[in-house]
């Protein structure tokens, strides 16, 4: 059964959808089988791959809303894509009449289950109900987090979301990883971002931290994750560092 995977912060520009992407293309260069889902209406994960959101007809707006099996709609690029598109905005208000409205996206991933190890869900910037969708369908949450002062203050709000969730939704959803990214060595303001997370969050916080590059933007106009775009370069290697992360974290839960 696939372990599902939020890559939430409803603060924008964090590097939630680099991190889905990414360290599923990594997790698959390690042979597991990867589905990365598309809840964001800006399509970036979509584009990231090379699709273009507005030339696609189905998407995630029909699995959710009109039920239409996820298979149908999943892309196969570097890994398997379930794909967003323009309506997808149109989804938070087509949910939210209707019974089961956090359960949608849950009872959607049912039947891929099976057929993957990975199932990772870039969200929106926003904590509205797509977001609390993915953290009904996931056991663990990554939060990517920008090595900034001003970043770190959102987090409060999103564990306030999670722990309603848990005492609601999903009882078993819990934070599997703080994860620091943007983080440039050379500045104070960078590693003392880090010493306050590790203060505040403790072992949450990654041992992996993604530094500031700018390969990360250039990958996606050519519709590649970095670990395509430039294989053997310092990008890559830092979403292997976490892939390994969250493999033996994987195998430690096991064992545990
Ligand atoms: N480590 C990094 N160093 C430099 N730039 C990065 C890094 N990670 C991501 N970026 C760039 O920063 C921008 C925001 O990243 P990304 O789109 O992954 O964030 P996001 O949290 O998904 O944003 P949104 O909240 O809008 O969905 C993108 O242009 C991306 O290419
Ligand atoms: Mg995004």
């Amino acid at each position: 059964m696939a372990r599902v995977i939020a890559f939430a912060n409803q603060k924008g520009g964090v590097a939630k959808t680099t991190t889905t992407l990414n360290l599923g293309v990594a997790l698959a260069e390690q042979g597991k089988r990867v589905m990365a889902v598309d809840l964001d209406p800006q399509g970036n994960l979509t584009m990231s791959q090379g699709w273009n959101p507005d030339e696609i007809e189905r998407s995630m707006f029909d699995v959710l809303v009109h039920k239409l099996p996820i298979t149908e709609i999943v892309r196969t690029s570097e890994i398997d894509v379930a794909v967003s598109s323009i309506d997808l905005a149109g989804a938070e208000l087509a949910l939210a009449s209707m019974i089961g409205r956090e359960r949608a996206l849950e009872k959607a991933l049912l039947p891929a289950l099976g057929e993957y190890d990975y199932v990772l869900i870039d969200t929106p910037p926003s904590l509205g109900l797509l977001t609390i969708n993915a953290l009904v369908a996931s056991s663990g949450v990554i939060v990517p987090v920008q090595c900034e002062y001003l970043s770190l203050r959102g987090l409060v709000q999103l564990e306030n979301t999670l722990s309603m969730i848990r005492e609601n939704l999903n009882p078993k959803v819990e934070i599997q990883g703080i994860l620091p990214t943007m983080y440039d060595k050379r500045l104070l303001h960078s590693r003392e971002a880090v010493e306050i997370l590790r203060e505040n969050f403790g072992d949450l916080v990654l041992n992996t931290k993604i530094r500031k590059t700018v390969r990360y933007a250039e990958a996606p106009v050519k519709g590649q994750s970095v670990l395509k775009y430039d294989p053997s370069g310092e990008a890559a290697g830092m979403y292997r560092d976490l892939a390994k992360e969250v493999l033996d974290g994987a195998s430690a839960r096991q064992h545990a």
